[in-house]
């Protein structure tokens, strides 16, 4: 393939081996497009690829459809046979084949193995949308004997620092670096400026966005850090008027200090109406623990507090 089929951004990483591989970034970065092609050329080594979303109707119409298009950019239609009804592509020459799966199918999620060899790699497309202990079972499938070293790929646009995948993968991440490498984690941002394919319209388009949360996440490929990514559906109001009922009552704390604070939540739920009333809610910089449970103790009028459990050593002050 030529180089110039690629985005400079991405050929390093076109063989790269590490365990877990993860491309994030802005919207129209080339990611999906890079990893489809990459999946397509590891089937002519012999790797078997599961390409993984949420919902299969969503992955039919995106990277089921992008793998194709790449079959018709490199001219490899010879190489490899596509079964539409399976979603798959097999290739002619060695039978390594990817296969597409929707989690929402559950049939299909049983009975899924590459028809020759073992499955080197998974591709988890828009991973933000799958729940961890969905990932963890599908990297349970990367087993068996094979030359090739086995990878799991994520791929997705950085929607909270709330999500799992922050928490689990970015502790070591610079975000002005842009780029982590470690024996067994990758990890590469890019953003619409990687991408020299994007047309001038689709490129005013995302340095024109407005919303803050919006160019924060999909221009700039930055971790998201506004209320509007997690919490959709809410509403304000006085609820000054709202009976205050004790059992019903949930007080809340997650620990911080300086850069990110302290917060605390006391919140009203009802069950019946799948609501939740948020009475009162800080955030506090700066403070000691004494001086946190000076401001929560007149909240709480008893109340159980229920704490960030990653501050053992707080909670027993608190105590
Ligand atoms: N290597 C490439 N060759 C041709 N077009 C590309 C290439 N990479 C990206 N593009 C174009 O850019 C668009 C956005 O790329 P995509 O991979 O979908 O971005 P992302 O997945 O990061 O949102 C694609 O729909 C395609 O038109
Ligand atoms: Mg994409």
């Amino acid at each position: 393939m030529p180089r110039s089929a690629f985005n400079a951004a991405y050929l390093p990483y076109l063989t790269a081996s590490q365990r877990v591989q993860i491309f994030y970034g802005g919207a129209g970065s080339g990611k999906s497009v890079f990893l489809a092609a990459r999946a397509l050329l590891d089937a002519m080594t012999g790797r078997n690829t599961l390409v993984v979303r949420q919902v299969a109707r969503t992955l039919r119409a995106s990277c089921f459809a992008e793998v194709q298009k790449s079959v018709a950019r490199f001219g490899l239609g010879d190489w490899f046979q596509v079964s539409r009804s399976e979603m798959s592509l097999t290739c002619r020459h060695n039978g390594a084949q990817l296969l597409f799966l929707g989690l929402d199918d559950v049939e299909k999620v049983k009975s899924l193995t590459p028809g020759r060899g073992a499955l080197t790699d998974i591709w988890v497309e828009e991973a933000t949308e799958t729940a961890y202990t969905d990932v963890k079972q599908l990297e349970k499938r990367l087993r068996g004997i094979s030359p090739h070293k086995k990878r799991l790929t994520l791929s997705f646009n950085p929607v909270s620092r709330a999500h799992w995948i922050y928490r689990t993968y970015f502790s070591d991440f610079k975000e002005d670096a842009g780029l982590l490498t470690t024996p067994h984690l990758l990890i590469l941002r890019t953003t619409y400026k990687d991408n020299r394919f994007l047309s001038p319209d689709d490129r005013a388009g995302m340095e024109n966005e407005a919303d803050p949360y919006f160019r924060q996440v999909y221009t700039l490929g930055e971790w998201g850090l506004q209320a509007g990514g997690i919490l959709t559906r809410f509403e304000e109001a006085d609820l000054s008027g709202l009976p205050r009922v004790k059992a019903r009552l949930r007080l809340g704390l997650d620990f911080g200090y300086a850069r990110a604070p302290a917060a605390y939540l006391l919140a009203m739920v009802e069950p019946g109406e799948g609501s939740v009333y948020v009475l009162e809610g800080r955030y506090l910089r700066g403070l000691s623990n004494q001086a946190l449970a000076r401001h929560l103790i007149p909240v709480a009028q008893g109340l159980p507090v229920y704490c960030d459990s990653a501050e053992p050593k707080s909670i027993a002050a608190l105590r």
